[in-house]
C-alpha cells in the first residue's frame, strides 16, 4: 500500500487523490536538492554555514556598543540573522552582507523578506566587499579565513572600526575585549577588534 493510500485512510479522504503524495515527494526533493547544492558549495568554500545561535546574536551586538547610525558588516553573513537582528534594534543602521553560497543566500534573503528590513544582500565573495566605509565589521568565520580578511582589514579599515569575531580570535592582532558566552554545554568566546 503506497503512502497516500495509507494517507487517505487515516484521513478519510478518497483514494483517487494523490496530491499529498506529490506535495510530499516534490518537499522531499527540494530538501535533498538544497543539501547536496549546499554540500557541493561547501567543499569549494574554506567554512562550512553553521548559524551563530540567537542568543550569541544578542551578545555580539552588545558587545560592539553601536550608537546606531552606524554601518555594519556581516562577512559570510549565513541566514543573515545578524544582520535582521541588529537592523531591527536600530532601524537608523546601514547593513550589508555577503553570502557566497547560493542556497544560504536564498535563506538569508526569505529572512530579511520576512523581516521587511532594509538590507543589502550581496551574492559575492566576501573578500571582494569594500570596507572603507565600515564602523563594525561581524565574522563567524574558520581561522585560515580569518587570518586572510586580516590583511584585508589592514589594508582598508578606517581607524576605530569595529571587528567582533564569534568563535576564533585575529592571532595577528590583540583583542581590546573578549567575551565568554555558553552554547548548550560548551563555552566559546565573542573577541572584540579596534582597528
Ligand atoms: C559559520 S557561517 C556564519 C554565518 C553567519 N555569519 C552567522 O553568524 O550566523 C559562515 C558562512 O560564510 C559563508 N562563506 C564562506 N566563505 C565565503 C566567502 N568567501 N564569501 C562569502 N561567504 C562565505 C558560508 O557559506 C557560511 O554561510
Amino acid at each position: 500500500m503506497g503512502i497516500s493510500a495509507i494517507f487517505c485512510r487515516a484521513t478519510g479522504q478518497r483514494y483517487s487523490t494523490p496530491m499529498f503524495f506529490w506535495i510530499a515527494v516534490s518537499f522531499v526533493i527540494l530538501v535533498i536538492l538544497f543539501v547536496l547544492i549546499t554540500a557541493i558549495t561547501h567543499t569549494f568554500l574554506r567554512v562550512p554555514y553553521i548559524p551563530t545561535p540567537m542568543s550569541v546574536v544578542k551578545e555580539a551586538l552588545s558587545l560592539a556598543n553601536l550608537r546606531g547610525n552606524e554601518r555594519v558588516y556581516d562577512l559570510g553573513a549565513g541566514d543573515a540573522r545578524f544582520l535582521v537582528y541588529a537592523k531591527k534594534q536600530f532601524p537608523n543602521l546601514s547593513v550589508s552582507g555577503y553570502e557566497l553560497a547560493s542556497t544560504i543566500w536564498i535563506l538569508g534573503k526569505m529572512r530579511i523578506l520576512l523581516s521587511r528590513q532594509s538590507i543589502e544582500w550581496h551574492m559575492e565573495n566576501m573578500f571582494s566587499a569594500s570596507l572603507a566605509d565600515a564602523d563594525c565589521v561581524f565574522v563567524y568565520l574558520l581561522p585560515s579565513a580569518i587570518e586572510t580578511l586580516y590583511e584585508k582589514f589592514t589594508k582598508e579599515l578606517k581607524p576605530g572600526t569595529k571587528v567582533i569575531s564569534y568563535a576564533f580570535s585575529l592571532p595577528q592582532k590583540t583583542a581590546v575585549e573578549t567575551h565568554e558566552v555558553q552554547w548548550l554545554t560548551s563555552k566559546r568566546k565573542l573577541y572584540l577588534y579596534e582597528w
